[in-house]
């Protein structure tokens, strides 16, 4: 389907979803919101698509949520709309893998944005920050909590308090990133990576993604319990026959999702 403030790629297993709005630095509206959260739900139905990539330009993957159209909101209307809620849930709830390449600013709503994805590839060039107190609110879908978890309580904070930006070596440092690589191979990297996601049974790939996703919710008793029940599950799997016999006999796995 045709959209206006992304655009949408699929090629060989991948997802390419690219945040389009250059004269707001890829801002986040109520309507990119809702295209982006339709075209997760169109990869997710796509049998094709066994990774998603999530990207804006060169200068911003995004700004934040778009400024012009909070201004005019007051409680009332944040609080019936639930802003942006609904579109936090139907990204965090998608399955399949999505990778956030950044390059250029990630900041209060972008930066949130990057941290629902399942990591995170920046680009040299990559500013990440949580700028809202300078707009006299904060973080609203997930900030607080996601920075924390990632970079700790010191770095967050600072990042929350000061509005003060992090840079890609910074944000590796710290964890919030998982690689950095030069601007120019920034995609190249990113779908790299989602191809050898691609490779693999999408059984053990969504088991993963929900073994991890959990050690952020739960104690490590009940999170090792529940990585165990997965990972005997998986044993039900063709997959993780052809897996280990493929192993064995020196050669590719040919995963099937069953
Ligand atoms: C709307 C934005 C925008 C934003 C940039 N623009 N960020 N519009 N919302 N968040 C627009 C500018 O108004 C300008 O449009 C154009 O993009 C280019 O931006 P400039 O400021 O001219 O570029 P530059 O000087 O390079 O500075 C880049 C920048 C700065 C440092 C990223 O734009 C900036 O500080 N932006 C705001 C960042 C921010 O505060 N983000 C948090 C938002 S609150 P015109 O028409 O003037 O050319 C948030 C809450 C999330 O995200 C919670 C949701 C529930």
């Amino acid at each position: 389907m045709a959209y206006e403030t992304i655009t949408v790629e699929v090629d060989d297993h991948v997802a390419t979803i690219t945040l389009n709005r250059p004269d707001a630095l890829n801002a986040l509206n109520s309507q990119l919101l809702r295209e982006l959260c339709k075209a997760l739900g169109e990869a997710s139905a796509n049998d094709k698509v066994r990774c998603i990539i999530l990207t804006g330009s060169s200068k911003a993957f995004a700004a934040g949520a778009d400024i012009k159209e909070m201004s005019e909101k007051s409680f009332v209307d944040v609080f019936t709309e639930d802003y942006f809620w609904t579109e936090h849930q139907a990204i965090t709830a998608t399955r399949k893998p999505i990778i956030a390449a950044v390059a250029g600013y990630a900041l209060g709503g972008g930066c949130e944005l990057a941290m629902m994805c399942d990591f995170i590839i920046a680009a040299d060039t990559a500013k990440f920050g949580q700028p809202e107190i300078n707009l006299g609110v904060i973080a609203g879908i997930g900030g607080t909590q996601r920075l924390t978890r990632l970079v700790g309580k010191s770095k967050s904070m600072d990042m929350h308090l000061t509005g003060r930006f992090m840079d890609a070596e910074e944000a590796e440092r710290a964890g919030l990133v998982s690689r950095v690589v030069p601007a120019k191979k920034l995609m190249e990297e990113a779908q790299g990576a989602a191809q050898k996601i691609a490779e693999k049974s999408m059984l053990a790939t969504v088991a993963a993604k929900e073994a991890v996703n959990r050690a952020e919710e739960v104690s490590l008793s009940e999170g090792l319990l529940f990585e165990k029940r997965l990972f005997q599950s998986l044993f039900a799997s063709e997959d993780q026959k052809e897996g280990m016999a493929a192993f064995q006999e020196k050669r590719e796995a040919q995963f099937r999702d069953k």
